[in-house]
C-alpha cells in the first residue's frame, strides 16, 4: 500500500425530506446569498427548487437562480454564472441536479474570485488556491460529484472536455441527498449512473499497487452492493431501500475511499470523455461501451486483477486459465449492462461509424502518448480499445 493523505470534508446530509435542511446548512457554512444552479427543469417539474427557496427564505438566505445547465455541462454556462455571481455579489454556491449543475457550479465558484479565464483552471495553466464555498442538493446518484473535488466541462470551441482536480478546493462543504428525489429518474438515466459509479470504482481497483487488501474488498463489496441494487431499482424505480443504497454506492465510489493508498488508472474515464465530447452522448453510457473493450484488453496485457475481479465480484470459479476467467468476468458484466439496459458496442449507444481516430488523436493530444497506469496505454492500445468497443 502507497502512503496517502485521505481528507473528505463533505457533511452528507442523507434521508427523506433532507432538502428541506438546505437552508439550514448554508447558514452553518456561512453563506448569506446563495447563487442557485440547476439543469433544465427537472427541479421544477419535481417541485425541488421551491421546496430548496422557501428553506433559503426560512434562514433569511439571499439566493439568485441560474437554471438551463444541459448534460455534458459547457463553458457559456460557466461565464455566465461568474458573471452573475459577480455582480449580484454571491458567496455560496448551490448546485440542485446532478454531476453537470454540480460541476457547472464548482466551475463558477473557482471562477468568481480569480482574475483570469476560468478556463485556465482546467488547461493546467492556473490551480485555483481559492473557491466559494459549495452545498450541493444531489438529485442523480451517477457521476459522485457531491463528495469529489472535481469538475468536468466541455470548452464548446473545439469540443475539448477536460477535467479538474483540486479537492482542497472544490470539495462540497454539504450535500443533501434524498433518495427519493431519484424516483422521477429515466431509466436510462439510472441505469447510466449505475455504470458510471461502477465505473469510478474500477478506476481504482485496477492498479498494481501491492498490498492493498482492505480497499479491494471495499471495492468489490460496494460493486457487488450495486450490481444487488441495481437489478431492484430498475424494476422498482420507487423503491426506496434499494434507491438510497445505490445513492450511497454513488457517493463512496468517488470520495476517494476506494483509491487509497493505491495508483489509480482513469484511462477508461479518458477515453470515454472523448466520445462524450464529440458524440454527446451519456458519460454512464458511454462507459457502458468503453470499459468492457478495455478490460478485454486487460485479459491479454496484465489479467491479475480482472481474473480476480471476475472470481470475486462476478462468481466466475477459480482456475488455472486465467485469461478465460477474465474473459468470462467480461461477458457476465456485459450480460448485466444489457439487463439493465446499457449498450456495450458503439452501435448500440447510436454511433454508426465512429471516426477512432479522431478519438484517438484527440485523446493523446489532451492527456499525452501514454494514459492510464494499470497498462500505461499507447495510440496502438487505445486503438485497439476503441475497435473492439465498435
Ligand atoms: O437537466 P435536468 O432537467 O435536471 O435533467 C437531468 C439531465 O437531463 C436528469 N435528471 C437529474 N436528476 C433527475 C433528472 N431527471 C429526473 N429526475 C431527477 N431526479 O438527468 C440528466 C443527466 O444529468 P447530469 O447532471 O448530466 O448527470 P450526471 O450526474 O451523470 O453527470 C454527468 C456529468 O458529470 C461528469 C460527466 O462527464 C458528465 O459531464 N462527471 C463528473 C465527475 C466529477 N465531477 O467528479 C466524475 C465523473 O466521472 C464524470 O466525468
Ligand atoms: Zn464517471
Amino acid at each position: 500500500m502507497n502512503n496517502f493523505m485521505f481528507y473528505s470534508p463533505t457533511e452528507f446530509v442523507f434521508g427523506k425530506e433532507t432538502e428541506l435542511q438546505t437552508g439550514a446548512l448554508v447558514k452553518k457554512f456561512h453563506g448569506t446569498k446563495a447563487l442557485i444552479v440547476f439543469g433544465g427543469g427537472s427541479v421544477l417539474r419535481s417541485g425541488l427548487l421551491e421546496r430548496v427557496k422557501e428553506s433559503l427564505d426560512k434562514e433569511g438566505i439571499a439566493h439568485v437562480e441560474m437554471g438551463g445547465v444541459q448534460p455534458n455541462p459547457t463553458d457559456p454556462k460557466v461565464y455566465e454564472g461568474i458573471g452573475l455571481g459577480r455582480r449580484e455579489k454571491v458567496d455560496f454556491l448551490l448546485p440542485v441536479g446532478g454531476g453537470s449543475v454540480i460541476d457547472t457550479a464548482k466551475a463558477i465558484a473557482a471562477g468568481i474570485p480569480y482574475d483570469g479565464d476560468f478556463w485556465d483552471f482546467f488547461t493546467g495553466k492556473a490551480v485555483p488556491e481559492k473557491a466559494l464555498r459549495i452545498g450541493v442538493v444531489l438529485t442523480i446518484p451517477a457521476a459522485g460529484s457531491e463528495g469529489s473535488g472535481n469538475s468536468v466541462i466541455t470548452k464548446t470551441d473545439g469540443l475539448k472536455k477536460l477535467s479538474l482536480r483540486t479537492p482542497e478546493v472544490l470539495r462540497p462543504a454539504f450535500a443533501v441527498m434524498n433518495p427519493e428525489l431519484t424516483y422521477t429518474l429515466p431509466a436510462w438515466q439510472t441505469a447510466s449512473g449505475i455504470t458510471d459509479m461502477m465505473a469510478h470504482i474500477m478506476e481504482r481497483y485496477f492498479t498494481n499497487t501491492a498490498d492493498t487488501e482492505v480497499t479491494d474488498r471495499l471495492c468489490e463489496g460496494t460493486l457487488k452492493a450495486i450490481i444487488k441494487e441495481a437489478l431492484t431499482v430498475i424494476k422498482e424505480p420507487e423503491n426506496y431501500g434499494a434507491r438510497a443504497n445505490i445513492m450511497w454506492a454513488g457517493t463512496i465510489a468517488h470520495n476517494g475511499i476506494c483509491g487509497v493508498g493505491c495508483e489509480e488508472d482513469w484511462a477508461s474515464h479518458f477515453m470515454e470523455h472523448e466520445v462524450s465530447a464529440l458524440y454527446d452522448v451519456t458519460h454512464g453510457a458511454g462507459l457502458a461501451v468503453i470499459f468492457p473493450a478495455w478490460l478485454t484488453y486487460m485479459a491479454d496485457h496484465n489479467v491479475r486483477k480482472v481474473a480476480q475481479f471476475a472470481n470475486r465480484v462476478w462468481d466466475v470459479p477459480a482456475s488455472e486459465d486465467k485469461k478465460a476467467m477474465a474473459l468470462e468476468g467480461v461477458a457476465r458484466m456485459k450480460a448485466f449492462l444489457h439487463e439493465i439496459g446499457m449498450p456495450t458496442t458503439f452501435r448500440e449507444l447510436g454511433i454508426e461509424n465512429p471516426d477512432i481516430s479522431a478519438l484517438v488523436c484527440r485523446l493523446h493530444e489532451n492527456k499525452g502518448e501514454f494514459v492510464g497506469n494499470y497498462v500505461k496505454l499507447d495510440r496502438q492500445a487505445t486503438r485497439q480499445i476503441y475497435e473492439t468497443a465498435n
